[in-house]
């Protein structure tokens, strides 16, 4: 699987058929996201998969989805964690590769906020030592009578919006990326979903390092910058610079980043 590509291609779907998936597609894709983590061990994470949809969609309305509004699948899927360093964006990263997963064999998605996570441990089952972090809904696009998927792609911010050169607010010029092999790799990694569609990620550019610096609100926006993180990792692993996300970064205040945001990482380029 190409993940450039799919990243290119997907999109959050919100209308599904009733058609059950089969249950060696859903292992596929289980199994083959583990394989990636960005923190942690496999054992810090657990993932459910929720095979009658309908029955959790009656129990989770009004606690899950934005505002309540939960989305009407045919199963949902559900990964859990310990608490460790980076857990919330370790999670994230592996749902998000989950569902480049799903998408490449013909299944759509949809992210879906948690209210009220008492809901899910208690209808669940969670093992106590483990937190509900991140939900999807699953299942076979619904396109309409017409079988055309005529849905909007929704925007994004532009290359140049995104990065600054050594410090918050200073441009990077298309030359210096391009000099440094970088422009695909921001390219795809602002393709990230995010909630809200808010895009809470900027990079900055030091020296061989780029740092990941993200609104520092609340658990969605963590959950985003795992998803950023898998985008720009995955994206610039196929360019050939391989290197993975250090969640360690310290002496960060050269980099001016203003109150409300927070250096998460650096990926070494
Ligand atoms: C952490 C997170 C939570 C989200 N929660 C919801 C949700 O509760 N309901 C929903 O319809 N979409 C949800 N989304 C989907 C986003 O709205 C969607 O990814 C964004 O608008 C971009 O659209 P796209 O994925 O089609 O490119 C969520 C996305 C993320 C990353």
């Amino acid at each position: 699987m190409k993940y450039t590509n799919i990243i290119e291609d997907i999109r959050t779907i919100r209308d599904f058929k009733k058609e059950e998936v089969p249950n060696n597609l859903i292992d596929e894709i289980i199994i083959d996201a583990q394989d990636s983590l960005l923190a942690g061990r496999r054992d810090d994470v657990s993932i459910t998969f929720i095979k009658n949809g309908q029955k959790l969609f009656n129990t989770l309305s009004g606690k899950a989805g934005y505002f309540g509004k939960m989305i009407e699948a045919p199963h949902y899927i559900l990964i859990s964690s310990k608490k460790f360093e980076g857990y919330v964006e370790n999670s994230a990263y592996i749902m998000e590769n989950l569902r480049l997963k799903a998408w490449n064999i013909g299944l759509g998605t949809c992210w879906l906020s948690i209210e009220d996570e008492k809901e899910l441990f208690t209808t669940l089952n969670i093992d106590k030592e483990f937190i509900p972090i991140s939900l999807i809904a699953i299942g076979y696009q619904y396109k309409g009578f017409f079988k055309k998927d005529t849905s909007p792609r929704s925007s994004r911010l532009g290359v140049e919006d995104i990065i600054f050169d050594g410090q918050w607010g200073k441009q990077c010029t298309t030359e210096m990326l391009e000099a440094r092999g970088i422009v695909n790799i921001l390219y795809y990694s602002r393709l990230a979903p995010s909630w809200g569609n808010l895009q809470p990620w900027r990079f900055i550019l030091d020296d061989n390092k780029i740092v990941l610096a993200i609104v520092d609100k609340d658990i969605l926006q963590h959950l985003d910058a795992g998803i950023v993180m898998l985008y720009f990792e995955k994206s610039a692993h196929e360019e050939g610079i391989l290197g993975k996300w250090r969640l360690d970064i310290s002496n960060t205040d050269k980099y001016n980043i203003p109150e409300g945001y927070k250096a998460l990482g650096y990926f070494e380029v």
